[in-house]
């Protein structure tokens, strides 16, 4: 599924430029610089199709990436501290926002959470939006071969209490790296899933 076609669609700054509502679709929410370009690189296996970087607040629209007809990624500027200029910051924020909302074929939302530093309030307002607009989602542990010792299951642990006060939350959470791999193709069945041909 992921072997087929994968491309860039458009980028969208208003939400009268979202595409038709006429497939499913999941996105990668997230804080700045928690690796959500990164992610989609690594689910397509097509370095730079989304584009990542070291400086919080690189992603400003919403990306879509057409998976052939079956269905879209959707790649999020990041919520928090973002290097750009504020009014923009604003702009983007309420527009992920009203997004996350409304969009009614977004078939789950991926949260993504550093799996170093775990769940932090804004990742919290985010799923409590989440749980408020009944859109389901799952946790997505990024970087993974980051922590080192017994740090990653802490984490763990912690979401896995945090997630429980969240009505919307899917209870698997999904431990990624996209350096190293681990825990892609597992992601990947869990969109294939979402999107029956
Ligand atoms: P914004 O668009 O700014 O919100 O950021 P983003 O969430 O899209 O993050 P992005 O994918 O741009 O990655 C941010 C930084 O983290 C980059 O320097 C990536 O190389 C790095 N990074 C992303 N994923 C991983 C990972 O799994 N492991 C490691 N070690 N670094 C990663
Ligand atoms: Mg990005």
């Amino acid at each position: 599924f992921f072997a087929g076609p994968c491309d860039f669609l458009k980028g969208v700054v208003a939400l009268d430029g979202l595409p038709d509502a006429d497939r499913p679709e999941v996105c990668f929410a997230g804080r700045s610089n928690v690796g959500k370009s990164s992610l989609i690189n690594a689910l397509t296996g097509r370095k730079g199709i989304a584009r990542a970087s070291n400086t919080p607040g690189r992603t400003q629209e919403i990306n879509y990436f057409a998976l052939g007809a079956r269905g879209y990624l959707v790649d999020l500027p990041g919520y928090g501290f973002a290097e750009a200029p504020i009014a923009k910051v604003e702009r983007w924020q309420a527009l992920l926002r009203a997004y996350l909302a409304g969009r009614v074929t977004l078939a789950r939302a991926f949260v993504l959470i550093d799996a170093r530093h775990g769940i932090k309030k804004v990742d919290h307002e985010i799923m409590e939006l989440l749980d408020r607009s009944a859109v389901s989602f799952q946790c997505v542990l990024t970087k993974a071969d980051k922590p080192r010792g017994g740090g990653l299951g802490h984490v763990i642990e912690s979401v896995r209490t945090d997630l429980a006060r969240h009505p919307a939350a899917y209870p698997e959470i999904i431990v990624t790296s996209s350096e190293t791999g681990d825990g892609i193709p597992l992601l990947r069945s869990a969109i294939a899933r979402l999107m029956p041909e």
